[in-house]
């Protein structure tokens, strides 16, 4: 939630700063600003409510030039989204000038404090109480001056940084700019991620690695109560609490051409488009045809570790919970382990009991969700050994965790998960299949799983085929107020998938239930204006499902049935049909997401609603 980025170097740092803000804009749309320190070591600010675009606008009448800067895009906690709240925001008579990501849960004492000190604050957010914080500790470093820049250069300046830093109780992701140094910045971050970006004679801080695309292909990840003195021609990093820390310089790997919408409208949908490979990608070096099981690199566990595993908790968020969904259905199919799926809000509050044999798998595309990273922070606290299933590397889960399995499904930027839910579901569908091999699971049944798995990638790509059909179906009914979504077993998860895909992006009421569930209570909703979609392949309960299907038209309801090429009997049934390759039954739940999503994403897109940007929401909900 929100987005940061700074720049010092030697071009125009408004460039760099607009094009990562653009690139950061899924973090957080609600309004923007930058501020740039120019020649003569003047700060001149510029804040817009509203999209970046408005920002951009905004410069281009009065441009701001200079070749230091920080910029923001902000998804509002404290105090709504006015161009008075947007950041940056100044402290003092404009001594330091900051934006900041997190949540300052002390701010309100704080500000009565320095209130009374005489600092007058001008918004309603909890960051300036950051800046005018630093300010107060800067002119009580300068009475003080015991250390002398001369010695360490800014060392006064990280002395009341770090000051300012041990008051605030709460998360932060924080760039600072100072009236009297113009050529220096202060990076700091505890609970919000950030990254810098090492270039020739200048150097970038950002939210994540995607503004450094195309900039520099090296990225220094900062951890937890690291704080970084950046200047054109260096890089210093500290903790908070000790010294200096050696900060380890690796490549970048996103390209820049990850990051644009290569002649797509939007990115939801060259995500959607992006599945064959992104599939094939989470696959890649991890299936050995010789023992018939999957393998990763980055578990860190022992074979002994492994083997001793008799229970396994899934914990999530959103999107990544139903990948979890899925896993639970897997695993305890294929390996006969035991799994509990827990909201990762509830988890992190929750005491369940310790087993030394209990393995914790936190499941998050971006890596930063404050809510799962607060849950693996929990569980290994409790001793626990906790990995991460995560898109985004060098994350902050990604770090926490003892070891995890990257999904490799290059950068998301739509805020509706697509492609990573569906690396998700892959990645999880190999875990199930490498304890299965360690457990139960035969060479032959494990050599058939895998010849499903080489087959997905082509089986996906031929269900994009059906943007057409959910184009012409989306038409018909992108005016009902109400859906429902069923499924039933492995289908279940992708009925939930399918419901909250609908709801973010076209803000359409819709919920996701198993099939035989509805009865008891949800049918309750069915009528003729209320559609709903039934997941129903091929498989153990399709007699079942085809059922359930008979309870709604008996009541009138209108049905939209996903099923396998070749059913006709659920053709003759529902009132509209999409249909797909016939896969086996655990990977039909990865086939049938993709017209979910061309169906959510054709009627968000007849109903004029924002794609990318759904109102009130951000890509990563770095606050609880
Ligand atoms: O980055 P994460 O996977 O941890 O995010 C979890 C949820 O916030 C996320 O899946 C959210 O539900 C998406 N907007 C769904 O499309």
């Amino acid at each position: 939630m929100c987005g940061i980025v700074g720049y010092v170097g030697h071009r125009e740092a408004c460039e760099f700063l607009l094009d990562g803000l653009r690139r950061l804009e899924y973090r957080g749309y609600d309004s923007a600003g930058v501020a740039i320190t120019d020649q003569a070591g003047d700060v001149s600010i510029c804040k817009t409510a509203g999209r970046i675009e408005r920002l951009a606008s905004a410069l281009a009448s009065s441009p701001l030039q200079g070749s230091i800067g920080i910029g923001h895009t902000r998804w509002a906690t404290h105090g709504p989204p006015t161009e008075g709240n947007a950041h940056p925001h100044i402290g003092g008579e404009r001594v330091v000038t900051i934006c900041h990501n997190g949540v300052i849960e002390n701010f309100q004492e704080l500000k009565a404090r320095l209130e009374t000190e005489g600092y007058v604050f001008q918004s309603a957010t909890d960051t300036e109480v950051i800046a005018h914080l630093i300010t107060d500790c800067l002119e009580k470093e300068s009475s003080e001056s015991k250390v002398s820049d001369s010695v360490a250069p800014y060392a006064s300046l990280v002395t009341a940084v770090k000051a300012a830093l041990s008051q605030l109780r709460g998360t932060y992701g924080l760039v600072v700019m100072f009236r009297d140094h113009p050529g220096v910045i202060i990076a700091a971050r505890l609970g919000s991620p950030l990254v810098l970006g090492i270039g020739d004679d200048e150097h970038f801080v950002a939210s994540d690695a995607s503004p450094l695309a195309g900039y520099t292909d090296k990225i220094v990840y900062l951890s937890d109560h690291q704080v970084a003195v950046i200047t054109a021609d260096s890089v210093r990093v500290t903790h908070r609490d000790h010294g200096e820390v050696r900060h380890s310089v690796e490549n970048l790997q996103v390209d820049a051409t990850d990051v644009d919408l290569a002649g797509y409208p939007h990115y939801m949908l060259k995500e959607i488009f992006e599945q064959p490979e992104s599939i094939k990608n989470a696959m890649r070096g991890r299936l050995c045809e010789d023992d018939a099981t999957a393998m990763f690199g980055g578990l860190n566990l022992t074979p002994q570790q492994l083997g001793s595993v008799n229970r396994i908790i899934l914990t999530a968020c959103g999107t990544s919970w139903h990948a979890a969904l899925l896993g639970e259905y897997l695993i305890e199919e294929f390996a006969r382990i035991p799994v509990e799926v827990e909201y990762a809000s509830e988890l992190r509050y929750r005491n369940p009991p310790v087993d030394p044999g209990t393995l914790v798998f936190a499941i998050s595309q971006s890596g930063e969700t404050a809510d799962t990273l607060g849950a693996i922070r929990e569980m290994k606290r409790k001793g626990h050994r906790t990995l991460a299933i995560c898109n985004t590397v060098g994350s902050s889960i990604a770090q926490e965790a003892d070891g995890g399995i990257y999904l490799h499904a290059g950068p998301e930027i739509g805020v509706a998960s697509t492609k990573a839910y569906t690396s998700q579901c892959m990645v999880l569908s190999l875990l199930a299949l490498y304890f299965g091999r360690m457990r139960h699971l035969s060479f032959d049944a494990g050599m058939r799983i895998i010849n499903e798995f080489h087959a997905l990638p082509s089986k996906v790509r031929a269900a994009l085929q059906t943007d057409e059909e959910s184009k012409r179906i989306a038409a018909k009914y992108s005016g009902a107020n109400n859906f429902l979504y069923l499924g039933r077993q492995y289908n279940f998860p992708t009925a939930l998938e399918g419901a909250l895909k609908l709801k973010e992006i076209s803000y359409i009421h819709a919920e996701g239930y198993p099939a035989a569930e509805m009865k008891h209570g949800p049918i309750a909703l069915v009528d003729e204006a209320t559609p709903s979609v039934f997941i129903v392949p091929q498989g153990f309960v399709y007699e079942k499902v085809l059922a359930n299907i008979e309870e709604v038209k008996a009541r009138g309801g209108p049905v939209i049935a996903i099923v396998e090429h070749g059913d006709t009997r659920v053709a003759a049934l529902a009132d509209d049909v999409i249909s797909v390759p016939s896969v086996a039954e655990f990977v039909q739940p990865i086939v049938s997401a993709i017209p979910l999503q061309l169906l959510s994403y054709h009627i968000a897109l007849m109903r004029g609603c924002d794609i990318d940007k759904p109102r009130n929401l951000a890509k990563s909900v770095t606050v609880e």
